[in-house]
Formats: structure tokens, sequence, C-alpha cells
């Protein structure tokens, strides 16, 4: 066992280094967890605990995580599930009860079928390593997941998925076809065997209110060879304001290959006294050659006056490099780099749907709104819907948003000192309410990857109500939310996979 403290909570690690690991039975695992869950040590009161299981060994990973989940069950601890640990309120480590985190970094082994199109990939490997290994296997084949190398499948895949090719193929979720889960009874099911409900709730219902996942199957997406890029900044001497109204008339109708996505920024000028400047800039990706991008810019939007020396042709995997910043020329092995340390800065995220396109006054007012924050930390991401996104129902996966919605707008706000947190917070809590006139309303509605716990939670221990979860649900999940609720009941009545945003049963407590 080994003692570590993290920040100001004392967590309890346990890491197994068996050397007969893979041949352990069952038993022998959960005999060995229980002895330590029952020797003092894990059950201190007040402190925070986690045994923190290492999987040396691939072969007995599901086994380690079905004890981990079984002792926990009879220990009656609340567990948390870490794949990447890219939860934005931290929800995968951190606890205002004793815990047990299952820490399934050992568990990310991926195998691709080029022949089926297909791939088997295990939850605690980050989107960065299935990029990376399907084009070890192949030129023409790619997956859709989200920008940031490092983020994990386990909490991406059970939210949604949002990528740079979401126009075209949807959501990382849209494209899971099966998956392994281990569910509240201690039971290891597949798609067959969970039925269509549950595997329904598992794509983008949230990971934790159902099970924990061991791996996913999900069908890869044929591309062609080359991709273009492009990323074209403009400031508010080039128009910003006319060129931001402008896209939201057009972001969500353009050609289905094309995602035009929109980061906005600001910046004291270095003249004028150090007046504000806002930046936009956008970071588009286009399925398909540099010509064919070029038409169908000029035909939707020629205001930004694109011309082929903005745009780069280059392959499917170098443009996961690209969008991921890093320098042109980059080994591809950044791409398996998954430890994540600590970035050194505090961060808090939100987000919206917008339906109408936002006025320009609406818009200078968010410009106002960048003078009130530190220069350089604040940015808004624009993210285009339609395409695919629009012609799945809205009941077809729990993520309901899909038909009406223009872009989603991902706020967020960066700071290093921890002193400045409670400033920086009341910042983008004002901006978040001066934009309720301007977006989605009854409900207003949130995307569940970048978790929020301003829209609500459960009570401390996790359990709560329908009516109080319903506060934060039907923002995530719209009218899923009852859907959801009734699987879980079903497959979780007493409510044991829980944290402060899950699916309560509907005979959870008060
Ligand atoms: P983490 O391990 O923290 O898990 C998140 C949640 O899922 C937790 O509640 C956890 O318990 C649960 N969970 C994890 N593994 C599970 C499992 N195997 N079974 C059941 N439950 C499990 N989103 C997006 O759509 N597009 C994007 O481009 C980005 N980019 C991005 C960049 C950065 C820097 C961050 C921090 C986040 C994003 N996101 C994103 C949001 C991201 O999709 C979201 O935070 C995911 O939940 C992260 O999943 P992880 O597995 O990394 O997190």
């Amino acid at each position: 066992g080994v003692t570590y403290r993290h920040t100001n909570l004392y967590w309890i690690g346990v890491t197994f280094r068996h050397t007969n690991w893979d041949r352990m039975s069952r038993t022998d695992i959960h005999l060995a967890l229980d002895r330590m869950l029952r020797s003092g040590t894990l059950t201190g009161i007040g402190c925070h605990v986690s045994t923190y299981i290492l999987d040396r060994m691939p072969r007995s990973g599901t086994l380690t995580v079905w004890a981990a989940v079984h002792c926990s069950k009879i220990h009656d601890l609340q567990i948390r599930i870490r794949s990447g640990g890219h939860d934005y309120e931290g929800l995968s480590y951190i606890s205002k009860t004793p815990f047990v985190v299952i820490d399934l970094r050992n568990l990310r082994s991926i195998s691709i079928d080029t022949e089926k199109k297909t791939a088997w990939i295990q939850a605690g490997a980050t989107i960065g390593e299935v990029y990376y290994r399907i084009a070890e296997k192949s030129k023409k084949l790619a997956f859709v997941a989200g920008v940031c190398p490092t983020v994990g499948v386990g909490g991406h895949f059970t939210g949604g998925g949002y990528g740079m090719m979401s126009r075209k193929f949807g959501t990382a979720a849209d494209n899971i076809i099966d998956a392994k889960l281990i569910d509240a009874n201690g039971r290891i099911l597949d798609r067959k065997s969970m039925g269509e409900d549950l595997f329904w709730a598992i794509r983008g219902g949230g990971g934790t209110s159902f099970g924990l996942v061991i791996s996913w199957k999900v069908k890869l997406l044929d591309i062609p060879e080359k991709v273009t890029m492009f990323k074209v900044p403009r400031t508010l001497k080039q128009n910003v304001t006319q060129l931001v109204y402008k896209w939201q008339h057009i972001a969500d109708k353009v050609d289905d290959n094309l995602l035009l996505r929109l980061f906005l920024r600001s910046s004291k000028s270095p003249f004028k006294g150090g007046q504000r400047i806002v930046h936009a800039l956008f970071k588009t990706m286009f399925v398909g050659g540099v010509n064919e991008l070029l038409h169908e810019m000029q035909n939707r939007f020629p205001e930004l006056g694109l011309v082929k020396e903005d745009c780069i042709e280059m392959s499917w995997i170098e443009s996961i490099l690209f969008f991921a910043n890093f320098p042109r020329g980059t080994s591809l092995d950044v791409l398996l780099n998954w430890n994540t340390t600590n970035q050194g800065y505090y961060f808090k995220g939100k987000s919206d749907y917008v339906q109408q396109p936002i006025s320009i006054n609406g818009l200078e007012g968010i410009w106002k709104l960048f003078n009130q924050v530190d220069e350089n930390s604040a940015e808004l991401q624009f993210s285009p819907y339609g395409g695919k996104l629009s012609n799945i129902s809205e009941s077809e996966t729990p993520f309901p948003h899909r038909a009406g919605n223009i872009f989603m707008i991902h706020y967020s706000v960066t700071w290093g000192e921890i002193k400045n947190s409670q400033k920086n917070i009341a910042w983008i809590q004002k901006l978040y309410e001066y934009m309720g006139k301007y977006v989605s309303k009854s409900p207003r509605a949130a995307y569940f990857n970048y978790r929020d716990l301003d829209l609500g939670v459960n009570n401390i221990n996790g359990n709560t109500s329908y009516e109080q979860a319903r506060i934060w649900g039907v923002k995530y999940f719209k009218n899923n939310f009852d859907r959801l609720v009734k699987i879980k009941t079903k497959f979780d009545p007493t409510n044991f996979f829980r944290n402060e945003q899950s699916i309560p049963p509907l005979s959870s407590e008060v």
C-alpha cells in the first residue's frame, strides 16, 4: 500500500504488484481486495479514501475491475471511475464522501479489424491512441471523436464525443456498435446480454450511472487519403462582428464534409493605450480536397476571403496533430503520450446551444464582457451542428442535441492562482447569465461532456429524487432523461453507480 497526498485530501493508494496476478482466480482477487478493505485503513471516517488499482497484466484487467466493483458494493463504498481524467468537475477522482477510484489507465488495448472496419477499444485508452492505432493500420479509415488527444474514451464516448468530423459522421457515441460493461450486479455484459435499453443509455447518457464500461466496439469510418485544413485569424478591424454574424447563418448548412469551427478570444492591443481586441480564429476541416473546399467557401462564405494559400492538404492523422496545435512535422508518437500531468492552471467551462443567430448587438455585448476578464484567459468556442448530427433523431441516443441547433457554445476561463478563482468563476457566470436571451430555452440545453455542476447536483451522498435530478437532467438529455431514469431503476435500483450528476433510480432517497 502507498499513501500519498493530493491537495488537501488524503488518499490511500493500494497497488497490486502480484507476480502471479494473471493466474489468480476471481475468488483470490476478491479475497485479496476484501482483506485490504477490512483492514481498517480504507474505512477511515472523515478522510478521502481511494483504492488505486493498477492492472499490471492486461489479461486479468477485467477481473481486477470486476473485483473492485464487487468489493465496493459489499462495503457500500462509492466508486469513482477514471479513464482519461478529463472530467470538467473532476468527478472521476474526487468526492466529498469516502470512495474508491477505479483507475482504468492500464486497460488500454486497441484491436483494429480493417477488413470488417471495426475496432475494440478498452476504456482506459485515450482518443489519441485510438487515432494512432487506426492510422497505423490504414490510410483510408478513421474515427470521429474529440480534438484533445489525451481525452479518455471511457468518459468521452459515454457522453457523446464531438470532433472535427461530426457534421459528416455524428458523435463518437453514434458510431458505437457494441460494448462490454460491468453492471451493478457484477455481471459482465455485452450488447446482446445487456439488451438494447442499457446499450442505448451508455451511448450518451453518461458513464457513471449505469455501470463500468470495460471496452467499446466502434465502426471505423471511410475517409479520403487527403483532407484539407485551414486556420484563419481575423480581428475587429477585419470585421469580426459581421463575419461571426454571417457565420451563424451558414455554419450548420454548408456541405456535411465541412466543419467551420470558430474560436473567440480577446487580448490587449499594443496601441491605443492597451484597448482590447477581439480575435476570431476560424479552424476548419474539410473531408476532401482543397479545390472543392474553396468552391464551397466561395459559395457560402465569400466574406471570409479564403484563398488557396490558407489551406493545407494532409492525411487525416496529420490533421489530428494540426488541431491539437502540435507544430508541423511533430512525430505521431505524441498521440501515445497519455500521461496527463497537472497543467498548472485552474479552469471552469460551461456550454449552451444556439438556435437563432445572435444579433450584432448581442455579439457586441460579448466583446464588452471580454473586457472584464484577464487578458487571454477567456475563450468562446462556437462548434457548428447540422449535417449528420441533425439527421439523427433526438431519441436515437441519449445525446439529444440534434436538428434545430445551429451551434454549441463552449465558454471557458482559465487562471493561474487559486486566489483568483472567485473572480474568474463569477465572470463566467455573468457571461452565462448575459447569454440567456440568445440561447436555447425550456430547457436551456447543455452538453453533458462539458460537465457543469452549476446546473444542479444530487445530494452529497449521490442519492437524490427524480424531481431534484430533473433540474440538471433535462438540460443535458431533454426528453431522454425520463427514459434514462427508467433504465437506471431497472438495472441499478439501489443506486450503486452514483455521483453528483448521476441519473437517479425512481426509488432514490431525497
Ligand atoms: P474521466 O476519466 O474524468 O471521466 C469522465 C466521466 O466519465 C466521469 O464521471 C467518470 O466517472 C466517467 N467514466 C470514465 N470512464 C468510465 C468508464 N469506463 N465507465 C463508466 N464511466 C466512466 N469533449 C468533446 O466532445 N470534444 C472535444 O473535443 C473535447 N475536448 C476536450 C479537451 C480537454 C482538454 C478536456 C479537459 C475535455 C474535452 N472534452 C471534449 C470533454 C470530454 O469529452 C469529457 O471531459 C469526458 O468526460 C472526458 O472523458 P475522460 O475519460 O477523459 O474523463
